[in-house]
């Protein structure tokens, strides 16, 4: 999770994650006929709030409430909230595997780009499905789903890369484990959640490849830590890291022009659950 921390301290997370809002943004258009105007809504791991934003004119009569369990997010959130103008959203610190709500508290519950292992993913939903009244919504958007392009584009760039340095071939990339259709459907199975909805779709635009890179880097500790995996290098070698990230670029753009006309689409799982009535 580092990645994402080391963005919040400088205030910078909202540049480098700006594809984010747009996931928020299709979660929230995908939920929207769900919604009622005084609606109690928590994003869980809100980071600076962009699904809490999004949804936040929806329910002008209710209330977004985003908790994280980093200060610097909520920090960051709260200034956006200031500056806003709305009046029904705010943030606080909370541990998303202990919610610190009862039972029964809200009537939507949003995960937005929520990265954990599958372990975490069903601890958290368990919360989220605690905390919602019966017939309660619950959203998540999930970027990198299993062969999504990105990476595609990310494993052919290792493939390359590696053989520019005589290197073997490294392991397939599959993609986001906790973007998987059928994973979510498991998770919300065995949380008695009804499935509304649950794809894949992708957002258009001109990725820059190092930007892709990061998303990548994202899930994989550091820049340093990927080229010297996939070059096989000592620890610390830092000309051949600075060499190997070069070619890394100059790779990636290359085929991100060859092979995808210069433009990678970023994939996001969306998927909408609902907690059953009770006695239904
Ligand atoms: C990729 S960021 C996503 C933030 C935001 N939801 C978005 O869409 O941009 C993942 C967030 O999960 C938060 N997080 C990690 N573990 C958590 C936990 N146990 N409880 C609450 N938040 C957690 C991190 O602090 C980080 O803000």
């Amino acid at each position: 999770m580092g990645y994402y921390l080391d963005l919040y301290g400088p205030a910078i997370y909202d540049v480098f994650f700006d594809h984010g809002k747009e996931g928020a943004r299709v979660l929230v258009e995908t939920i929207r006929e769900h919604l009622r105007p005084d609606m109690q809504v928590l994003d869980v791991a809100t980071g600076t709030g962009f699904a809490a934003f999004e949804i936040a004119p929806l329910v002008p009569e209710g209330y977004v409430l985003g908790i994280d369990i980093e200060e610097d997010a909520i920090l960051l959130a709260g200034y956006k909230a200031g500056k806003s103008g709305l009046r029904n959203i705010g943030f606080r610190t909370g541990d998303a595997l202990s919610l610190d709500f009862d039972d029964c508290s809200f009537d939507v519950a949003l995960g937005s780009q929520t990265f954990g292992d599958i372990d975490f993913q069903k601890r958290s939903l368990a919360e989220m499905v605690r905390v919602l009244r019966p017939g309660g919504l619950v959203g998540l958007v999930r970027p990198h789903p299993p062969g999504c392009k990105v990476y595609q584009a990310l494993h052919a760039t290792m493939l390359e890369l590696a053989a520019r340095h005589g290197k073997g071939a490294p392991d397939p990339l599959r993609g986001n484990p906790a973007a998987d259709p059928s994973v979510i459907a498991d998770l919300f199975a065995q949380s008695d959640v009804i499935t509304l909805f649950c794809e894949q779709f992708a957002v258009a635009g001109a990725r820059d490849f190092a930007r892709s890179t990061l998303n990548l880097v994202s899930q994989t500790g550091s820049m340093d830590k990927l080229v010297t995996n996939i070059l096989g290098l000592a620890e610390g070698d830092r000309e051949s890291i600075i060499t190997g990230t070069l070619d890394w670029l100059e790779i990636g753009q290359k085929i991100r022009e060859e092979r995808y006309g210069g433009q990678i689409d970023l994939e996001f799982l969306i998927a909408v659950g609902r907690k059953p009535e009770q006695g239904a």
